[in-house]
């Protein structure tokens, strides 16, 4: 993992030199390989610490991370349709850097036969930091691939946003699922013109950290991975939550969100200690502005 941190320093590097020029934001693959570990059954695994409150609190991280805070401001059609640009244009910059994130964790999976890599959680240290926007694309790109069965699962339980995002419009959700009042069948929805399916959230529970923890939540997805050949999940933030490391727990790998310029270090490395550091699959720097797309960071 210090190629982790190396990456991202390198990346802090690079900014300052190019500090004062232009270039496009968009979602940018820094994919740091590292071997995968299977997924350990809470309980078994020796006791870890829950996910402490941000480093820089006293400096209104709370307020970033949105504890305590009802509302959030809402997207506009233009932010909403920037998500979706990598379901509808296949060739745009933006699919191109899902892809490479695809194909990084492709080559990870295919390199360790042993350790299946089917349903990969995407968090991150704070709030607004790209994950559902990752989780969107990577799923989008990963369900083009030809005669792959790709699902969306969205466990953001507290601020769902996937349903929003997608112009889905659920009768019964993720909650209703796991509290047993539908099935999985029930609540999936397909993306019009894709081959993508989504499992989105459509009411918020009073009790997400306990559903999420429940033997339902570990039903769900070994439903999932039953009837899917990936299963992407778009997680809340790690820090200040218990909710995104007890779902890691039970997936194969952990795409890690990093906001270019603006996630903290010590958020990151936080959350990754929390996350465990062998479960991170790939760490994908959002937002960083590139001239030459091809440019990515590899272990
Ligand atoms: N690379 C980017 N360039 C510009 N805007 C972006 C980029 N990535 C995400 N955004 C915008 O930032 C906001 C937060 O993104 P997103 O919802 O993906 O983050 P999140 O980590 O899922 O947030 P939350 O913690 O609230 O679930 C959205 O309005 C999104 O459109
Ligand atoms: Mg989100």
């Amino acid at each position: 993992m210090g190629k982790v941190y190396d990456a991202l320093r390198r990346a802090e590097e690079q900014r300052a030199q190019r500090s004062g020029e232009g270039g496009n934001a968009a979602a940018t693959a820094a994919v740091e390989p590292t071997a995968p570990v299977p997924p350990v059954a809470p309980g078994t695994r020796d006791a870890q610490p829950m996910a402490p409150p941000p480093s820089r609190a006293g400096r209104g991280i709370w307020r970033r991370l949105g504890l305590g805070r009802k509302s959030r401001v809402q997207d506009t059609p233009a932010e909403i349709n920037k998500r979706r640009i990598a379901l509808l244009q296949p060739d745009s910059f933006v699919a191109e850097q899902f892809r490479n994130l695809r194909t990084c964790i492709d080559s990870i999976a295919a390199g360790h036969p042993e350790h299946e890599i089917r349903t990969i959680a995407v968090t991150s240290a704070l709030r607004a930091d790209g994950k559902t926007t990752t989780a969107i694309g990577l799923s989008a790109v990963t369900a083009m691939g030809v005669g792959k069965r790709v699902l969306l699962l969205d466990t953001d339980l507290r601020e769902p946003s996937i349903a929003r995002s997608l112009g889905l419009r659920p009768k019964v959700g993720v909650a209703e699922v796991l509290r047993g009042d539908a099935t999985p069948e029930d609540a999936v929805l397909r993306v019009e013109g894709t081959e993508l399916d989504v499992l989105p959230v459509r009411s918020v529970p009073s009790n997400p950290a306990e559903l999420l923890a429940s033997t339902a939540m570990r039903d769900l997805l070994n439903w999932a991975a039953d009837n899917y050949d990936r299963v992407v999940l778009d997680l809340p933030p790690t820090l200040g939550l218990p909710d995104a490391k007890a779902v890691s727990e039970l997936c194969d790998g952990v795409v890690f969100v990093v906001r270019a310029e603006e996630t903290p270090r010590e958020d990151v490395e936080a959350a990754i200690e929390v996350l465990d550091r062998r479960r991170i699959l790939g760490l994908l720097l959002n937002g960083e502005q590139r001239e030459d797309p091809r440019y990515e960071y590899r272990a």
